[in-house]
């Protein structure tokens, strides 16, 4: 069974059919990439898994539940966690608060304690050690104790991903995450994914315009054009179809921008 699946999804935007009878399947244990010129309707998408839209007809399942209806609110506590383009992170805190404040509360302990109490102190438990082997996944743990807002902007980028696997999600929605940052900062985020799919267990919905991102680690593509999915398979047998570079035509500049 597919870890996620849509199923003929609808949605439309005041007579503009931004999502237009879509069905895709993402597999658990993979980097699944939707890709497609801008205004194709990927992030509609991840708004409609996330709860945050309603479809007008079709469905989307998770682990064969059915999520259309539930409120925006239970999706994440089905494992499903998305990664927002700005970094969400709270600025006035350091990094491993940071990564704390989003460990789900185990019993007997209560992170917020560990971010109340006084620096240095109730620094052990294990929500802080879950906080520390998940800094020590992201190779920030040198950072540890520096705020967020002393980050550097892709320092950042790799915290908000370590905080949307603290929350334990499973399924994980990342919205252009490398976009702004520059190449090895790319190269890092990459490999990371790579590695939270193939060391951590977790599962990938990616949408990115970064061809050379996309192409290097997905294990499948959707392509979506005006809300249709038109293509869909294994990097090898999307590069170089014609109906990709159709449709990146007209937006050449920026297919070539992107292909780069
Ligand atoms: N809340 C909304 N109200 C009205 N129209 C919307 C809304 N959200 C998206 N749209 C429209 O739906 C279409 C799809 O938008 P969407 O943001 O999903 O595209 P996208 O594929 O994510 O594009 P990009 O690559 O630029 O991020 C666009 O025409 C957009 O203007
Ligand atoms: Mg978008």
């Amino acid at each position: 069974m597919a870890l996620l699946e849509v199923r003929d999804g609808v949605k439309d935007f005041e007579g503009l059919r931004a999502v237009n009878h879509v069905s895709f399947s993402v597999e658990e244990g993979k980097i699944t990439s939707l890709i497609g010129p801008n205004g194709a309707g990927k992030t509609t998408i991840f708004n409609l898994i996330s709860g945050l839209l309603p479809l007008d007809s079709g469905e989307i399942l998770y682990r064969g539940r059915k999520l259309n209806g539930m409120p925006p609110h239970r999706i994440p506590t089905l494992g499903i966690g998305r990664m927002l383009q700005d970094p969400r992170v709270f600025r006035h805190l350091t990094v491993l608060e940071n990564i704390l404040v989003a460990v789900p509360g185990q019993r007997g302990e209560n992170p917020l304690h560990a971010i109340f109490a006084p620096r240095g102190s109730h620094r052990d438990g294990p929500a802080v050690e879950r906080a520390q082997e998940i800094l020590r996944f992201i190779e920030l743990e040198k950072r540890a104790e520096v705020l967020a807002h002393d980050l550097s902007f892709g320092e950042q980028r790799l915290l908000s991903f370590g905080r949307v696997l603290a929350t334990g999600a499973e399924l994980l929605l990342l919205d252009e995450p490398t976009v702004g940052l520059d190449g090895s900062m790319v190269n890092r985020l990459s490999d990371l994914f790579q590695k939270t799919v193939a060391q951590g267990g977790k599962t990938i919905l990616l949408i990115e315009h970064n061809m050379e991102v996309v192409m290097g680690i997905s294990d499948y593509l959707v392509v979506l054009v005006e809300g249709g999915v038109i293509l869909e398979g294994p990097p090898e047998a999307v590069r170089n179809h014609p109906e990709l570079l159709k449709a990146y035509l007209g937006t050449a500049h920026a297919a070539e921008r992107r292909w780069s």
